[in-house]
């Protein structure tokens, strides 16, 4: 029988996100630095070394792929991969995460090439917040792109908002109503301490998901659709009444969901993380250059790495970033 990735707590693991690229053309205050420094071109997995990655995860029992960054769609000729993925066999779904900066341009080849659903990062319809949340991006941009996604006929798109209190956290209907109008879904998502920012407080900043969705049931029915875990991921979702859009929250701070954890993720440095919030990792771009290594000598090391995959995070509220490492580094 062919061998799967099963963890030390009996966890399958059949997700993989993939990052493509630490490089982003935004520079998101609760994920970069503003003076980020970018991994070397060198230690950067090619395309080549990314597709062998995946395969060796899809020959494990991987059945959902997630292309992150960074943001995956600034990675030179990304389109390559994505349609390598698309037609690989054995590979059910392909999804991926973007800031919707260059969906314009590229919504309707990614759905093309086999993408089945988008997240797409909005954290306010403000044109100045905007700019200021993601330092260099253009709101009327990412619009245009989310606009593009929507009549491009992916099976799902989810808007994707981190809230900070006493900064967005007044435009959660907006967003709502956003989403409403085009019949997509919506994530809120607690912010979590990867890397060390200076914008703001993280502790002081963060808004529980039960207190957002107090803020929307004031004005809108929710209705729970089940725990997370399958489909929904990590994020708790409701439908809204009176429309198509369902909401979510994902709430590593308030509502641990790492028992239903189903993912591992590669940087684009080729080392395997086997957690968000811990350090636990394996590098395989060391593996992947060695002279003669082959698919078996990477599934080995994949297969091996579940004994040391953490069966939780801590994220605790101090100021101290508990990872060093920022989320464009991670890969969400
Ligand atoms: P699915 O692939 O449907 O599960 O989507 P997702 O919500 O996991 O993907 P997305 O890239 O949109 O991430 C949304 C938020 O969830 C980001 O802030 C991620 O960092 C966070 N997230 C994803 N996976 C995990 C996880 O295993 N643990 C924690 N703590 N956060 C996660
Ligand atoms: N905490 C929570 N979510 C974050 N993201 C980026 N940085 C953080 C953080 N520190 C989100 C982005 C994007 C997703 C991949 O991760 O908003 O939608
Ligand atoms: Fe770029 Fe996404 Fe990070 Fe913003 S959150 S800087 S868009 S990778």
């Amino acid at each position: 029988t062919p061998q799967t990735l099963i963890d030390r707590f009996g966890r399958r693991v059949d997700y993989l996100r993939l990052s493509v690229t630490d490089r982003c053309d935004f520079r998101c205050v609760y994920c970069m630095a503003e003076d980020m420094q970018f991994v070397p071109k060198s230690e950067v997995l090619t395309l080549e070394e990314l597709a062998q990655v995946a395969q060796a995860f899809v020959r494990l029992g991987v059945r959902k792929i997630r292309l992150t960054g960074g943001e995956p769609l600034v990675r030179h000729n990304i389109m390559e991969l994505v349609e390598q993925l698309g037609a690989m066999e054995g590979l059910e779904e392909l999804v991926m995460t973007t800031n919707g900066s260059q969906l314009q341009r590229l919504a309707q080849p990614l759905k093309d090439a086999g993408v089945k659903r988008l997240n797409i990062s909005l954290d306010s319809l403000q044109p100045r917040r905007f700019r200021q949340i993601t330092r260099v991006g253009h709101l009327e941009q990412v619009i245009a792109g989310i606009d593009a996604a929507c009549t491009a006929g992916f099976e799902g798109i989810r808007i994707n908002a981190v809230i900070m209190r006493g900064d967005n956290d007044d435009e959660i209907l907006e967003l709502v109503d956003f989403v409403r109008d085009r019949g997509i879904d919506l994530a809120f998502i607690e912010e979590m301490p990867l890397g060390r920012i200076t914008d703001h407080d993280r502790a002081l900043t963060l808004a529980d998901s039960d207190w957002l969705r107090t803020q929307i049931e004031t004005q809108h029915g929710l209705m729970a659709l089940g725990d997370p875990g399958g489909s929904a991921g990590p994020a708790r979702m409701y439908a809204l009444e009176g429309s198509r859009s369902r909401i979510g929250f994902i709430s590593p701070h308030s509502n641990n969901f790492c028992h239903l954890c189903n993912r591992v993720r590669v940087t684009v440095e080729g080392q395997l993380l086997l957690c968000l919030g811990n350090e636990h990792s394996v590098d395989l771009r060391e593996l992947l250059r060695a002279p003669g290594s082959t698919m078996a000598d990477l599934e080995q090391a994949l297969l091996g790495a579940m004994a040391i995959k953490p069966e939780r995070h801590y994220f605790d509220n101090s100021e101290e970033p508990q990872i060093l490492r920022f989320m464009n580094a991670t890969g969400g």
